[in-house]
């Protein structure tokens, strides 16, 4: 007979499992109101293309927009590189051609978004104020005929955006058939310029920071090989290697110049725009990251960002991580403002996707949480630099293969936007991550073949099979919606940080953290206190020495056996109840039968230290070890190698998007019935050839 304790637990039990099946408050709450990307009036889901009308005859305009519709097409973007033609004199602002094309796009139902111009500005203004012009390191000027040629720091060039913005707002602010805006373009690569104007105002920026050039020096540790500095303005641009303080310092004025640069703008434009439009920019992905845009993506209405594969094929994870990571910025929904109609013109080998394979990617992009999906462009230039570009139309006027099959998947659009209205992407796994640590480990690598992105990949790789959803967000979010809280390398752990982490354990979470944690403080100096710095104490553990292998070393324990290479740390535990789950094997005497992964329960969570990394394999078993210890659960169900399962969460049900990426045909069964919204059938299976894509409308949330 069973002890009334144990029944106790076992319903305790019970009840936690329960629990785990429900979706968290915060993930509730959210999925009760609109996203952002999803506008009054127009689908919730659209997808549409890039026009240039001012690159065509008027007499053609008509034609083209009347293919668009007829692919579909319910969006285009227009006008960020048309500066010379809006403003082709200082001053004289044309705009009528474009109300013109504004008004034939709304003829033919294709909502318009305005990009400002200022990632192109006209030669008049360059010739007129050579100050507007970026200075590379090397002190050269940069020359007209390229784009993001403007100087982000330059005042006369803020001076020249914010009006050619404003004067567009007050033109198209109202205008019904202009549904936002994007700044810029691609926010000029982040490129600084390095000319007496930034460096003053870098040095004005320190000195509002820091106020006191002893605090500065302090921090800096400047004593080190004479760096001491007597007045502000003997503060250099940092050029190469340079004092780690002063480094992250100017990632951050390059974060801080963008970010004003970017106000500047909606300032203008909202001065005169209706509260409907939105406002955003367009992001270049995960991998991209001269500044933190987890910053500059604050004052945005929603995130949208550029989807490229360039050589080669849809990699469903590396794809997936910039789309988690893109939505994990404002943890919403995003755009895809442009993504490749077949192929590119700019990288090694522009191969064309396969067919069927753009079909695949943009239901990718939905289900990772994307409103929105744009072809860059619908037909190029007759010249210019981006003329061999993937089009959807021909030199010729004339449809490319392609096109069918975006207007097929156009068209599956909108028969079953309806079903997305109000759904959201909800995970229980979050990644961190963090841009200046990203910057500070990679300054200082200490072995060139530490690879954070592949590091994060592992991660993402192993544990999205298991919960088949993952949040790629900043760490100092709350996490209290996530079980399981994984950070492959949180370099910087200042002292608040780790309180928000240890909160997150002791409210019940489980926090993972990978090597070289807590390394370093937000000045990036070296903390006092052994790694994970702060977090030693609810770890109950420390890293004894880290070391740079020069081959994989052999590993094993609780969770199996397997390898550790590139990078391994030599753990002690300093608290009896850490437990150890890994111990290095014989490799170079130091590490040898040390601790390499060491776990505790803490509060009522759970800390965990991962010292190395991990080959693939322990990889696996950690993340099956995490995802167990956190009662993660898959989504959907098991799927067969080469499916992958999305889900979207709404306030009637769920939404499934499986593709298949596979190269071979595959059958799913499904955990209960669906109605698959492609066909229109209540499906217990589903076949799915290659590119294969099934929507599968679920009851359950
Ligand atoms: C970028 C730009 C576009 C165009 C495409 C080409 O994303 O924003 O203007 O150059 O690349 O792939």
């Amino acid at each position: 007979m069973k002890s009334a304790r144990t029944g106790r637990r076992l319903l305790g039990a019970l009840l936690i499992f329960a629990a785990s099946l429900l979706p968290s408050a915060r993930s509730l709450q959210s999925v009760a109101q609109t996203p952002p990307t999803q506008l009054p009036g127009h689908n919730a889901l659209l997808i549409g293309t890039d026009w240039y009308p001012e690159q065509w005859p008027e007499e053609r305009w008509e034609t083209e927009l009347r293919m668009i519709e007829e692919a579909h097409l319910n969006v285009a973007r227009l006008a960020e590189f048309a500066w010379s033609k809006m403003e082709p004199a200082e001053g004289s602002f044309q705009f009528d051609w474009l109300e013109r094309a504004v008004r034939l796009a709304e003829k033919h139902h294709i909502a318009v978004v305005l990009g400002t111009p200022t990632g192109g500005p006209p030669a008049w203004l360059t010739q007129k104020y050579p100050e507007t012009l970026r200075v590379d390191e090397n002190g050269r000027t940069a020359v007209h005929g390229n784009r993001a040629h403007g100087s982000v720091t330059s005042l006369k060039y803020r001076e020249l955006c914010h009006r050619i913005a404003g004067e567009m707002a007050k033109r198209f602010g109202h205008d019904p058939n202009v549904v936002g805006w994007q700044i810029d373009n691609e926010y000029g690569y982040a490129l600084m310029s390095h000319n007496d104007e930034a460096r003053r105002q870098f040095q004005e920026w320190l000195k509002a920071k820091y106020k006191m050039l002893d605090v500065l020096n302090e921090h800096w540790t400047t004593s080190y090989w004479s760096q001491t500095y007597d007045n502000w303005d003997e503060i250099p641009i940092p050029v190469g290697e340079n004092n780690p303080g002063l480094m992250l310092e100017w990632q951050r004025f390059v974060t801080y110049a963008w970010t004003s640069y970017q106000q500047n703008q909606i300032d203008a434009i909202r001065a005169h725009a209706d509260a409907r439009q939105f406002i955003t920019g367009n992001f270049m992905g995960y991998g991209f990251d001269p500044f933190d845009h987890f910053v500059i993506t604050k004052p945005l209405t929603f995130v949208a960002w550029d989807d490229y594969v360039g050589t080669g094929h849809l990699d469903p994870d590396t794809n997936g991580i910039h789309h988690d990571a893109m939505r994990g910025l404002k943890r919403e929904n995003f755009w895809v403002i442009e993504t490749q109609p077949g192929f590119v013109n700019w990288a090694p080998v522009n191969n064309s996707l396969n067919k069927g394979e753009v079909r695949a990617m943009a239901w990718h992009d939905v289900g990772h949480g994307a409103d929105e999906v744009s072809y860059w462009q619908w037909r190029s230039a007759l010249n210019g630099q981006e003329e061999i570009h993937g089009t959807l139309v021909g030199p010729d006027g004339r449809p490319v293969p392609l096109l069918e099959e975006v207007a097929t998947t156009a068209k599956e659009f909108s028969d079953l936007e309806g079903a997305f209205r109000g759904t959201r992407v909800v995970s229980d796994v979050a990644l961190l991550q963090d841009y200046e640590s990203r910057w500070a480990i990679n300054w200082q690598k200490h072995t060139e073949k530490y690879d954070q992105v592949a590091i994060l990949k592992s991660y993402y790789h192993a544990l999205r099979k298991m919960a088949q959803s993952i949040d790629i967000v900043c760490p100092d979010v709350s996490l209290e919606q996530y079980k399981l809280v994984v950070a492959p390398d949180l370099y910087l752990i200042p002292k608040e940080r780790a309180e928000h982490l240890t909160e997150y354990v002791r409210n019940g979470g489980h926090l993972v953290l990978g090597p070289r944690s807590g390394l370093k403080d937000e000045f990036n100096a070296l903390l006092t206190i052994r790694e994970p710095g702060y977090l030693t104490e609810p770890l109950g553990a420390q890293v004894e020495q880290y070391y740079a292998l020069e081959k994989a070393i052999p590993a094993s324990g609780t969770l199996g056996s397997g390898e550790v290479s590139v990078w391994a740390e030599f753990l002690k535990a300093t608290a009896p109840d850490a437990e150890v789950l890994l111990r290095y094997g014989k490799s170079n005497g130091w590490l040898d039968g040390q601790p390499a992964v060491v776990t505790r329960k803490y509060g009522r969570g759970r800390i965990t230290y991962i010292g190395g990394v991990l080959g693939d394999g322990l990889v696996g078993a950690a993340s099956e070890w995490m995802a167990k210890t956190s009662g993660i659960r898959t989504a959907f169900g098991a799927v067969p190698d080469g499916i992958e399962v999305n889900r979207r969460v709404g306030p009637s049900g769920s939404v499934f998007v499986l593709i298949n990426f596979g190269s071979e045909s595959k059958t799913v069964e499904l955990p209960r019935e669906m109605q698959s919204l492609l066909d229109r059938h209540a499906l217990k299976q589903v076949e799915l050839p290659q590119y294969g894509v099934a929507v599968l409308a679920d009851q359950k949330k």
